[in-house]
Parts: C-alpha cells; structure tokens; sequence
C-alpha cells in the first residue's frame, strides 16, 4: 500500500463535505442576548464600551425584543439601571422597575421570545457591590432575601427564567423557596454557577454602571486558577435547586465548560462577556482581524467545550448572517 494509509484531507474537498461530517453545531436559538434597559423615554443609544449594543427606555424595548424574536434569537437576559441607587438596591426588586417594566414590554409585544432576568444588586446599589455591606464588608446571609425578593418581582412581572449572578452562598435555594412559596414553581432558574472574578467584565461595568465603589469582587467571586472548585458550585446550586449551570466568562475559560459539562446532567450556559466582545470589536475596527469569521469561530468553540446555551453580545449579528 502506498504512503500515506490515512488521508482526512479527503472530507475536507468541499462545503458539502465537510457539512456532513461537522461535529458541533451553532444556531441563533442556542444564543441568547443581553439587552441594558435605562429610564427614560425615546431612549436608544449606542454603548460606547458595547459598540453595537445600545441603553434601551421601557417603550424602546419591546420593538428591539420583536426584531430579536424574528432574529429567531432563543432569548434576552435583562440587565437594569435604577433613576437611583440605595445602599439596599431598592430598585432592583421594585415592582415598577425598569426590569419589573421591561419585562411586561417584552411579554406584550412577543409571541415567545424567552425573557430571562439577571438577579444581581451591583447595578442598583450606591456602593456597586452584589450584595448587602455591613462594616465594610459584603454580608451573605442578610442579602439572600433581597435576592430572592427581586426575582420574585422579576417573575411576578412575567420573567421566563431568572438568572442569579451574585455568587453569594445560598441564593439558588432562596430563590427557588421564595418562587415556589409564590406560585412560581414553573420559573427555571439558570444559576452563574461558576462565575470568576475576571478583568474581562469591564465593558460591561460601564455600561451597566456597576463597578465596586471600594475593593473588588474576589471574597465572591471565583479565583481564576481554579476548576475543581467550579464543580463543588455547580454541585451545590444543582442541589439548591438549579435547572440550568453556568460558566462566565467563557473563551479562557472552555478548560471549566468541559469539565462541568461532563460532571453535570443539568443543561451548561456560557457567558461569552463584554470583554471577549470588546477585543474583537476592536481589533476588527482596526482591520486586524475578520470580525464574522472570528465570532463564528468563537461561538463555535464554546459550544464545542460543551456549551448548550451562550449568551453573546454577537448573537444579533450571528442571527444575521445565518439567514
Ligand atoms: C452582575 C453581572 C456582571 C456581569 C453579568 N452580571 C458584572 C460583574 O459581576 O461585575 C458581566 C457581564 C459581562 O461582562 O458581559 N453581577
């Protein structure tokens, strides 16, 4: 037999080939999009950290979910920013918040468009921190109930799946208490399980007006370097009450999507972050790179970790080009 024995390059000759022996693939319905919403009225404007993502008033909103539901896009996760901010983040489980508000826009103007929620407080807390401060430091347990309160409004207001991303200990299983004490049991709660304390958040700080006002997020949030950790987080929120576990960020991060999605029989979500984004936004506004050929390429790879969920902001643009 002549050399060489093996030739792969033989399904690799054309597009159709090459099509039917693809192992992973990505489609607009595994994406979901963050969307900002901000007081207002009239209000879209383009993010200057998110170039392509834009600060939404409540009456803005529901024309850019319909346009995202025909996208045929699987969802939007809600982020808010408050008129104000209090040291106890009472916007963020008012029931006429912009994300209480939102969410009923959304719900009218889609026939079924998923509309999920982040449960966080740093966006609409004075001191910029996930939970509540008491003596300089971040307090676990007092903050549990605001948490569950705010996705109890977040459901109230017709939310399809909430989505804690506080880390605080606990919080699946407050929530989960709170939904299904409240008639609510039906609410999926997809938990950011495995969530780092990562520079790649920045872009969205400024856009979502987050940023810490003393210290940082380390005492919550994970320490980088370690996976077997994520595994003991995912463990517990499944044991709190889980349905969905997520990995944020995601691209330096695919060592821990694989790891969890092998661990876990829960349904994995990465968060493909503001700072993944913002890198290749900007090095495609400088020619360095093809913008469509490297989102492609990354959304790929965070599902061929192990992903079945990503939540992008390129999933617009994805949906797009996949028309
Ligand atoms: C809120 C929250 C953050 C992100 C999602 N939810 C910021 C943070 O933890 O500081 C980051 C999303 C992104 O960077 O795209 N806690």
């Amino acid at each position: 037999m002549s050399f060489p024995h093996e030739r792969p390059r033989r399904l690799r000759r054309t597009e159709r080939l090459r099509a039917m022996v693809r192992e992973t693939t990505l489609a607009p319905a595994n994406l979901v999009y963050p969307l900002f919403v901000a007081p207002g009225e009239g209000l879209k404007r383009e993010i200057p950290s998110l170039p392509g993502c834009f600060h939404l008033s409540v009456d803005e909103v529901g024309r850019e979910a319909e346009e995202i539901e025909k996208l045929g896009i699987g969802g939007v996760i809600l982020f808010g920013l408050p008129s104000a901010k209090d040291p106890l983040g009472s916007e963020g489980y008012a029931d006429d918040g912009v994300v209480q508000q939102a969410v009923r826009a959304i719900r009218a103007a889609c026939r079924d468009l998923l509309v999920m929620t982040d449960v966080c407080l740093c966006e609409y807390t004075s001191h910029g921190h996930c939970g509540v401060v008491e003596g300089g430091e971040v307090r676990n347990d007092p903050t549990l109930a605001l948490l569950a309160k705010m996705a109890l409004s977040h459901a109230k207001a017709g939310a399809h799946v909430v989505a804690p991303s506080d880390m605080m200990d606990g919080r699946v299983g407050a929530i989960r208490a709170a939904l299904d004490g409240a008639g609510f049991a039906d609410v999926p709660i997809l938990s950011y399980a495995a969530k780092y304390a990562s520079a790649f958040y920045g872009p969205f700080r400024e856009a979502a007006d987050s940023a810490p006002q003393f210290g940082d997020r380390r005492g919550y949030q994970m320490d980088p370097a370690n996976v077997r950790e994520a595994l003991k987080e995912v463990r517990l929120d499944v044991e709190e009450g889980a349905d969905i576990v997520m990995v944020k960020p995601a691209l330096p991060y695919l060592d821990v999507v694989r790891a969890v999605a092998e661990a876990s029989d829960r349904p994995v979500a990465a968060y493909n972050v503001s700072g993944e984004y913002a890198m290749v936004k900007a090095a495609a506004a400088r020619g360095w790179v093809d913008e469509e050929r490297m989102t492609t390429e990354i959304l790929t790879s965070i599902r061929r970790a192990g992903a079945d969920v990503i939540l992008t902001y390129h999933a617009k643009d994805f949906a797009r080009r996949s028309r």
